[in-house]
């Protein structure tokens, strides 16, 4: 696998593929890769001829007194898991690379999808995302670019910016890859005390009792929201941020279950934000 840090040149390579006719497959992370990462990698393997990795920790999608400084990082160990997995590039740019002295060009997908649910507990946060993912876009000029649901409320702001500024890019949906006990896999995760790993069960749990409700004709959404809170309540290093249930397409709040449903909490375990979510259909 070839590691690049340099704009011009992975544009360059890139541009070379394109002209060969080959389709690219683009697959932005943070790094700190586990298996969910490692599931998009291999549906852009299936789908296409080259498959660019980004690892790029965005200082601009966090906010004051979140965890940039301290997010985790292993290069070495991504690079391996990557190798293994048979992506083509790695692309790994500096901060300085991507957003030069004087940098203040943005993209912001505005509204209340923006502002809702993580996006009103971390102001600025999906500005910063869908300003580096149109970088990248531009970067690596990907006829595929491949997200997972994990980040429901991100991926569904990035198909509508995708439609919105007509980049010729499919997005690409991949599902949630959980722990055998259902926790949903993040880098994050490495942040848990082992008693806080325990009752960081508590949104899987909570999402499936949801499922349950749902499943046996329930339909009112105060209602099923109340029961999860209720759940979620029951732990004492859980604190609640959010619990939406909302439309799945454009993530507008309902109050009875029609259609396709998110079902997206953002629950904090100690000084921890998890988030998880579940679709369903009805
Ligand atoms: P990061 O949190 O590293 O996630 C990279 C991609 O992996 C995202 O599309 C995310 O939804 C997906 N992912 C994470 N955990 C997953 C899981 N358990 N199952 C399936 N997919 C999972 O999301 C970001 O980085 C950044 O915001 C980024 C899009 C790279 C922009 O900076």
């Amino acid at each position: 696998m070839k590691v690049v840090k340099n704009i011009s040149e992975i544009q360059r390579i890139c541009l070379d593929y394109k002209r060969a006719g080959k389709i690219i497959g683009l697959v932005p992370t943070m790094g700190y890769l586990h298996e969910g990462h490692l599931s998009l990698v291999r549906e852009a393997k299936k789908r296409c001829d080259t498959v660019i990795v980004s690892i790029f920790v965005n200082p601009i999608q966090f906010g004051k007194g979140e965890d940039y400084d301290i997010y985790p990082r292993d290069l070495g160990r991504d690079i391996e898991l990557l190798t293994e997995e048979k992506a083509d590039i790695l692309f790994a740019p500096s901060v300085r690379e991507m957003y030069p002295e004087g940098y203040s060009t943005f993209v912001e997908v505005e509204g209340e999808i923006t502002s809702k649910m993580c996006g009103a507990s971390r102001p600025g946060h999906f500005r910063g995302v869908t300003t580096v993912v149109s970088k990248l876009f531009n970067i690596c000029l990907p006829d595929y670019a491949f997200f997972g649901q994990k980040d429901a409320q991100q991926v569904t702001i990035i198909e509508k910016m995708a439609r919105e500024l007509n980049f010729p890019i499919e997005i690409v949906r991949v599902p949630i890859v959980r722990e055998e006990d259902g926790l949903a896999m993040s880098s994050r995760n490495v942040y848990l005390a082992p008693e806080e790993r325990r009752e960081a069960l508590v949104l899987y749990q909570s999402l499936q009792h949801a499922l349950k409700l749902i499943k046996s004709g329930e339909r009112d959404v105060p209602r099923i929201k109340r029961e999860m809170e209720e759940m979620i309540k029951s732990r004492p290093r859980a604190e609640i941020d959010y619990i939406e249930i909302v439309r799945a397409e454009d993530l507008a709040y309902i109050d009875k279950i029609e259609g396709r449903v998110l079902v997206a909490l953002a629950v904090r375990i100690g000084k921890t934000r998890l988030i998880d979510n579940l679709l369903v259909e009805v």
